[in-house]
Order: C-alpha cells, then structure tokens, then sequence
C-alpha cells in the first residue's frame, strides 16, 4: 500500500496525452515506475566530520525509505568518509536503507590527468565511490567572474599601457597576426581613446557579472564524466534579466543542446537534469510558482522528447532546484514533469532534508 497523501505520488509512471505529460500512481518496485531524486547540494559547507554527523543524522529519519534515491553532495574534501559510511552494506544492516542513497561531487574537470592544479578528474571521482556529479551549476556558470576577478583582468588588458606593450611585441614576431596589429594600431589611436575606455569598461563589467564556465566547457565535463561511468546532473536556468526579457526558453534550449551534445544514447540514461533559475536560489529569494516550474518543466521534457524521443522523454528525471523546503516540496512534486528536487539550505540540516526526502508520507 502507498502511505502517501492524495495526489502526491512517491513512484509513478509518466504518460503523454493530448500532449501534455501525466503522472500515473504507480506502487514501489513496479518495473518500470520512476523513483523520484532529492539530491542536496552542501555547496561550500560542511567538514567530513560535520558531514558525517549530518547523514547520520539524516538515515535516522529516514529508515526503512526505499522508495526514492537519496543523493548527498558534500565538497571534495569530504567525499572519501562520506563513501565510506554510505556503502550499502553499511546502510542496509543500520537503517535499512543503502542502494538507494547516492554520493555526488559538485563538480569535475574534463581532463584526465595533468598539469591541472587544483581541478579533479571524473577518474579520481570514481575511484573513490563517487556515483553522480553535479555540472553546470549556476554558481559555476554565472557567478565565477566576480569572485576570480576575471572582469579587472580584462579591462587591464584593454588599457593603453598594456596594448602599447603588446604592440610592440607582437610587431617583433615573425608569423605576427596583421589584423591584430591593425586592430591594435586603431585602438591605440588619439581619436579613439574614448572608444578603448568605453570597451574596457563595458567587457569588464559584462565578464564580472557573467563570466563562468561556458556551454562549450560544461558538454566536455558531461562526456568526460559519462565515459567514466559516473552519473550526472546536468543543471542548467535562466537568470532574472533573461526571464524579465521572455528570453527563459532560447536561453535553457541552448544551455541543453550544447550541454548534452554528443551525448552517446547508450549513457543519455545516465543525465538527470535539473532546472535552477538563478532568481530563486538562496536565502532571500523566493522559489519559482508552481505554474513557472510547470511551464518550464514541460518546456525541457519536449526538447528532449525532439532530442531523444517520446519513451525517454517520459523517463528522464527532470529536478527543481531553488528554495525548496519542507512546506512546499509536497505540492512541487505534485507537478506532472517534476521528479524530485536538488537542493541547498534546506540539504544541510537533517530535519530538513529528512521531511524533503519523506515528501507526502503520512507520519
Ligand atoms: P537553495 O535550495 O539554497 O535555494 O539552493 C538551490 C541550489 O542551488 C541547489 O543546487
């Protein structure tokens, strides 16, 4: 029997009617029926002590659940004992529960080995037990140029100082770039001062705000993990100027086609996407409406229905991410292409995460 409220479903089948996506109740186990994913985020948080006293804290409120996957995301440094203590025997024999809680990095690097200081394969992700990894995070994406300063980098590059330097370089090189010289010389030139302190300004302001990581660089991490046999979660979402400006759906069709290029069909089973607007992440911000996260939601699962077809567009979990807590996880998974939740705040307290995992069950 399903212990559950009336119309939050914890295991469903998805169908396309009149084209628009449903979810049928399905009982736990059936062959077939979709096990929602409530993944948290620690983010910068937690050290692997604390991080094991909160998954600790965490399977004590969830014994016996089964009937979802679990997923815990702490930072690198606390992956190992986290691997340690979440293995399935462990689990199962303490509180019943195990096969279904994944480990997850927030990240990885494309390359496998080399002079890449500070970055970590998918390789090493796996030999450590590592089963998903997060890419394309917005934190990654949109908000990396402020804090890496990439924006004064620039602008200092597009000084008259730096530019007279380099031109006069670039002149002593044998196979030197002639439109570069010229494009140089011009810029360099009395009458446009103006112009090269306008363009400094302006690329230096643009990348602070938005530089990151790029679709380009996201796609290679998703092949590089996949190839590995790590799972992903593909984040992608639209910042609150592009949805002012109805760009939301051009801007997620793109992050998706260019993301998941060239994703092979034998390990597009292995991406569970999910949906982030920038606009209602952290403390502060409100979460999407219930009709934006439908809406966008459909949105997804139809570009990949185009992408991958109808039988896995009906399969593929596609999470919502952005304030979600214990009072309003119940009524997001009431949305018909919703299939759990990736979360931050509310991941790093157990009592917390503990309610978002138990979403609809009647205690
Ligand atoms: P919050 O749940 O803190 O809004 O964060 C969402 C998120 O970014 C998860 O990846």
């Amino acid at each position: 029997m399903n212990n559950s409220s009336p119309n939050v479903y914890r295991n469903y089948y998805r169908l396309r009617t009149a084209n628009q996506w449903r979810k049928v109740q399905a009982e736990s186990g059936e062959p077939g029926a979709i096990r929602p994913y409530l993944a948290g985020n620690w983010k910068m948080n937690m050290t692997p002590r604390s991080g094991l006293a909160l998954a600790a804290r965490l399977f004590d409120i969830c014994k016996g659940i089964k009937d979802v996957d679990i997923g815990l995301g702490p930072p690198f440094t606390g992956l190992s004992t986290l691997a340690e203590y979440i293995k399935p025997d462990f689990l199962k024999a303490e509180y019943d529960i195990g096969r279904n809680v994944f480990l997850l990095a927030q990240d990885v690097f494309f390359e496998s080995k080399g002079a890449f200081t500070g970055e970590i394969s998918a390789e090493m992700l796996a030999a450590i037990g590592v089963d998903r990894v997060i890419i394309g995070h917005s934190d990654r994406r949109a908000n990396l140029g402020k804090y890496f300063g990439f924006g004064s980098s620039v602008a200092r590059r597009l000084s008259n100082d730096f530019l007279t330097q380099s031109l006069s370089r670039l002149k002593q090189k044998d196979d030197a770039d002639s439109k570069a010289i010229m494009a140089l010389e011009h810029l360099l030139a009395k009458e446009n001062e103006d112009v090269l302190a306008g363009l400094a300004s302006f690329l230096g302001g643009e990348l602070r705000d938005r530089a990151g990581e790029s679709d380009e660089a996201i796609n290679r991490k998703v092949l590089a993990a996949l190839e590995q046999g790590l799972q992903v979660i593909f984040c992608c979402g639209e910042n609150r100027e592009a949805r002012e400006n109805n760009e939301t759906f051009k801007l997620l069709e793109r992050q998706i086609r260019m993301g998941l290029e060239g994703v092979p069909q034998r390990l597009i089973h292995d991406v569970v996407i999910a949906y982030e607007p920038l606009w209602a992440i952290g403390v502060g911000a409100k979460p999407a409406t219930h009709e934006q996260i439908s809406e966008v939601h459909d949105f997804i699962r139809n570009l990949i229905m185009d992408l991958h077809g109808e039988q896995f567009a009906a399969s593929i979990r596609i999470l919502y991410g952005g304030n979600v807590k214990p009072d309003n996880i119940a009524d997001i998974m009431t949305i018909a292409g919703v299939d759990g939740a990736l979360v931050g705040g509310a991941s790093l307290k157990a009592t917390d995460f503990g309610q978002i995992v138990r979403f609809g069950l009647i205690d």
